[in-house]
């Protein structure tokens, strides 16, 4: 069996927590003889800075390029902020996604039978909910340049964020958004600004032009970004594939998580081109939720994000479709049982900790690995 390089970064706050119960299961997998993985770790954001002064090493970069995936906990929190901008734990992130390329963030948001109460929508809004955010990763006011403050000289400031998009771009992201669509139920509603934003009009001229070359067969809509969100929260079930820029992929995502019942539930993958040499393709996988500095330590955060963006690994790196579904099934039996952590537990009813929903999530992966 290949053996797996797995890069693990587990960050800041509650990263190093969720993470360790990734750990657990890389260890299920390999003592159960499904997979051969071999894990390096190393450190990212806050706790890269105060040990090296940088938000990430250029070796960590190096190792990061040789690995066939990266796992990534979370970065930041309230002891880093007044530390330089340009070495802010965010920016190891950045750099990661910008230098690897990794240009097509995944992020799923699927509703868990057992959490249609947990969603601040009601039940039949949400129940048997499944949608692909398709976030562009690399482009946008993210990396636009100019990008600056400047000081204007009569006691005002000028801050500059580029909006920037290039036709290649485009094409690339809305043909991986064409090709997930076609996997799943075949539509993809392309987000922009195009009645106020350049950027939105070529966005939407080119996803038009993608669509009309090499995807005729699959169902084609666009929406305004601000209406977009609106019909999230009104009838989030209409969507499919959803396929928009840097900005508003972060904003439309977090939204499409509350849907779910909880940040804490969001994976997602960050995939670059296949190499055709190799045949392998760069891949960062992380969840959706921050550091929560609020609760870090204390063994109360959801690995639920986590463990699932290690199920996206197994899925878009490895070929390993079949353990995916095994593991979000096991995910979902832990729910059905009842197994909360705090952020998804109706109020007043008893929540567990961290480790002991990743351990019942490894439980139920032996018995359905018993079983298969
Ligand atoms: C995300 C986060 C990041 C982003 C931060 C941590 C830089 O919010 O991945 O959604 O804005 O992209
Ligand atoms: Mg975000």
């Amino acid at each position: 069996m290949a053996a797996h390089k797995l890069l693990l970064l587990p960050g800041d706050g509650i990263g190093p927590e969720v993470m360790a119960e990734v750990k657990k299961l890389i260890a299920f997998f390999n003592d159960k003889g499904l997979a051969r993985f071999e894990t390096e770790e190393a450190l990212v954001g806050g706790c890269c800075y105060d040990a090296h002064k940088v938000a990430i090493t250029d070796e960590t970069m190096a190792r990061a390029r040789a690995a066939d995936a990266i796992l990534f906990g979370a970065v930041g929190g309230p002891k880093w902020d007044s530390v330089p901008y340009d070495v802010r734990p965010e920016a190891g992130l950045l750099r990661l996604r910008k230098d690897l390329a990794l240009y097509a963030n995944l992020r799923p948001a699927v509703t868990y039978p057992a959490l249609a109460d947990a969603s601040s929508l009601k039940r039949e809004l949400v129940e048997g909910l499944d949608i692909m955010i398709l976030r562009e990763l690399t482009g946008g006011v993210y990396f636009g340049e100019p990008k600056t403050i400047t000081d204007l000289g009569n006691g005002q400031k000028r801050a500059i964020d580029t909006q920037v998009y290039d036709t290649y771009e485009i094409e690339r992201i809305s043909r991986v958004a064409f090709e997930l669509a076609r996997k799943r139920r075949n539509k993809v509603t392309s987000m922009e600004k195009r009645n106020v934003m350049k950027s939105g009009v070529l966005w939407n001229e080119v996803v038009t032009q993608v669509h009309a070359r090499e995807f005729k067969d699959v169902q084609l809509e666009h929406m305004l970004a601000d209406a977009g969100g609106m019909q999230l929260v009104r009838n989030p079930k209409q969507f499919d594939v959803i396929v928009t820029d840097n900005l508003f992929g972060d904003m439309l995502s977090d939204v499409a998580a509350m849907l779910t019942g909880s940040l804490g539930m969001l994976a997602s993958a960050s995939l670059g081109e296949v190499n055709p040499k190799t045949k392998k393709r760069q891949a960062l996988y992380e969840p959706v939720h921050g550091s929560a500095p609020d609760i870090a330590g204390k063994g109360l955060a959801n690995p639920i994000a986590m463990i699932a963006s290690f199920g996206m690994a197994l899925r878009y790196s490895f070929n390993m479709g079949k353990e995916a579904d095994m593991l979000e099934a096991a995910i979902a039996a832990a729910l059905d049982k009842g197994l909360r952590t705090a952020d998804i537990a109706p109020k007043g009813t008893k929540s567990i900790g961290t480790a002991e929903m990743g351990q019942a999530i490894i439980d139920e992966m032996e018995t359905l690995a018993a079983a298969a």
